[in-house]
């Protein structure tokens, strides 16, 4: 997805704008480009590719302590160094950059070129330059709020323009626009880990807003000019949390930052006086909590798979009817939303837009939402009700590994919480704390395999299909197993409920078509071994992840990826682990670029 980055203050702005940039890389882009604005003037440079063609055009030492820069994500218009941003009007005297949809932009267009306007790429973007530069309000602060009034769609959109040359403007509506606060000098961007280098300090722009920002400060008004008050944060996180660190990759890096990252979720959570878990941010009370029939989870991708494991834990310690949906399904097919049902939304990014639609749908017809999201002061953090922070730190890699693992964390916390404010008896919430203690430690174990499971990898990296298969608890894992290895090594996997593989699966098992079976130690072991049974009778070769030391399991597998044994409601989490790092080996052994998978963006804020 685009991003974007502003710079205003005493340093060379290039510099800033350049290393904002490198940050945004992993979300996905196709051309970048960047304008600053030096003595009235304003200059730019695009480039379709990577960012090295763009330093590649820029002169030594750019003059221009004001300006802005882009990656961009095509859309509207191919790659290209003119579809690139930032656009600028005829006259050249403002410069846009822009990330979202203009929905109205053929109308707009049209309109532009009947008054003579000659535009100079096919994006939606571009009408935003002209239109600005059109209008004849007294501030560049005004005459954006003029533009935006006309245009439908949404946009986080920062411009800059020789008539306020040290001035940036920047809007949101639909897509994330943060305002970073430095000594003397400012900073925009789409994304915290653009600025954390130099603050972490920063303001989120809610939908509606405009921001006037200058070295010396910000304020922020409503598209109708009305004041709003803003409050900063502090972003937890530093520069280094965005640095690979020495990995090759941030997807291996993450993968072995999982111990820790648990610890954190778990951090201050864990109330062993009454044995169950302390969260401060649901904002309900145990009463309140008593009367909630049933829960919805939402979510997209792994945060979904995660949601169907969250329900599970749910009904296993609380008793209470849960399950998950994706977000957009749920939202588009006019759901009953009921007073007495809790829906939870989860979400890495805070900023996932079908997620984002499905909480307001929810909220807008009077249902209790709560959030379980890693970004902190995120859209979809601000928007709800109450809520739970994973703090998993910063996930750069496209495919989720760390903050899959830490959303199964928060959820089996909220379910220790919601059973102990029902039957779930001191005993019980006792073992599950200790269950939730020791997983950091039995992630490092889980992780010390990693050599074997890399011959594993490349034993099957040049297979074209596999299936992944689990019963109950495990079948999330499974959905999450097969969703990393196709997203990083693009070889087709599909993940069913152990049972229905002989409901019509089973006709495409041979030897060619290795199945991966999740096998966690818990009531179900004799099923699930039945499950391999029949694979391996049909000569389909078996990928055993398993936690249990059952001899059979052994037997009957053709390679064993063994996790060490947990708590039985936490198996299934432990093996996510080895599953991520044979997806990351297949990739490896295929060559292919594990962080950024073709087609993917890290976060998707749009439809
Ligand atoms: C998979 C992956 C995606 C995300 C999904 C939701 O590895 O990363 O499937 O889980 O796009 O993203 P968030 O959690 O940011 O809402």
């Amino acid at each position: 997805m685009c991003g974007i980055v502003g710079y205003t203050g005493g340093r060379a702005a290039a510099q800033v704008l350049l290393s904002g940039l490198k940050r945004l890389e992993y979300r996905g882009y196709d051309s970048s480009g960047i304008a600053l604005i030096s003595r009235k003037r304003l200059r730019c440079w695009k480039s379709a590719g990577k960012l090295q063609e763009l330093e590649n055009l820029l002169p030594e030492n750019p003059a221009g302590h004001c300006g802005i820069g882009h990656t961009r994500w095509a859309t509207h218009g191919k790659p290209s160094t003119e579809n690139a941003h930032p656009h600028l009007d005829t006259e050249a005297t403002t410069a846009i950059v822009h990330n979202g949809i203009i929905e109205n932009a053929v109308m707009l267009r049209e309109m532009l070129q009947a008054r003579g306007v000659v535009l100079q790429s096919e994006t939606d973007s571009e009408v935003l330059a002209h239109l600005i530069a059109a209008a004849d309000g007294q501030t560049l602060q005004e005459r954006v709020r003029q533009c935006l009034m006309q245009v439908r769609g949404a946009w986080g959109v920062v411009v800059s323009s020789t008539t306020e040359p040290d001035t940036l403007i920047a809007a949101r509506n639909g897509s994330p626009v943060i305002i970073g606060i430095g000594d003397g000098e400012m900073f925009v961007a789409s994304d915290a880990s653009a600025l954390v280098r130099y603050t972490r300090q920063v303001v989120h722009l809610d939908d509606g807003e405009v921001a006037v920002v200058r070295p010396d400060g910000f304020e922020v008004t409503a598209l109708d000019a009305k004041p709003m008050t803003k409050t900063a944060i502090t972003i937890e996180a530093g520069h280094e949390d965005y640095d690979r660190g020495g990995y090759k990759h941030f997807m291996r890096k993450e993968i072995d930052e999982q111990p820790e990252a648990v610890a954190r979720t778990l951090s201050g959570r864990l109330d062993e006086r009454f044995n169950t878990a302390h969260l401060g941010g649901l904002n309900l009370s145990a009463r309140e909590l008593l009367d909630i029939r049933r829960i919805k989870i939402l979510g997209c991708g792994s945060a979904y798979y995660a949601g169907i494991s969250g329900a599970g834990m749910i009904e296993t310690l609380a008793r209470i009817p849960a399950s998950a949906e994706p977000a957009a399904e749920f939202r588009y097919r006019n759901p009953v939303i009921e007073s007495d049902t809790l829906y939870i939304v989860v979400s890495q990014s805070g900023e996932t837009f079908d997620t984002l639609a499905a909480l307001r749908e929810v909220r807008r017809k009077g249902g209790r939402v709560l959030g379980i999201v890693n970004a902190v002061g995120s859209t979809i953090a601000r928007e709800v009700d109450g809520g739970v922070y994973m703090h998993a730190g910063p996930e750069i890699s496209v495919a989720s590994t760390k903050v899959y693992t830490c959303m199964n964390v928060v959820f089996a916390l909220l379910a220790l919480h919601l059973g102990r404010v029902r039957d779930m008896s001191p005993q019980h919430g006792r073992k599950m704390i200790e269950g939730l203690q020791a997983l950091p430690e039995l992630i490092e174990q889980a992780l010390a395999d990693d050599d074997h499971i890399a011959s594993v990898a490349r034993h099957y990296a040049t297979c074209e299909s596999a299936f992944f298969i689990g019963r109950a608890a495990a079948w999330p894992a499974a959905l999450e197993g097969a969703q990393k290895l196709k997203e990083i090594s693009y070889l087709h996997a599909e993940a069913y409920p152990s049972s229905e593989l002989k409901h019509g699966p089973l006709a495409l098992v041979d030897e060619n078509m290795p199945t991966v079976a999740i096998v966690p130690d818990d009531d179900l072991l004799e099923k699930s071994l039945a499950s391999i049974e029949e694979v391996a009778a049909r000569s389909g070769p078996v990928i055993a992840v398993t936690n249990s030391d059952d001899q059979r399991v052994i037997k009957l597998a053709s390679h064993v990826l063994q996790a060490p044994a947990a708590h039985f409601l936490l198996g299934p989490l432990l093996l996510g682990i080895p599953l991520q790092l044979f997806a990351y080996h297949c990739a490896i052994a295929r060559g292919l670029d594990v962080d950024q998978p073709r087609n993917l963006a890290k976060s998707v804020t749009v439809e």
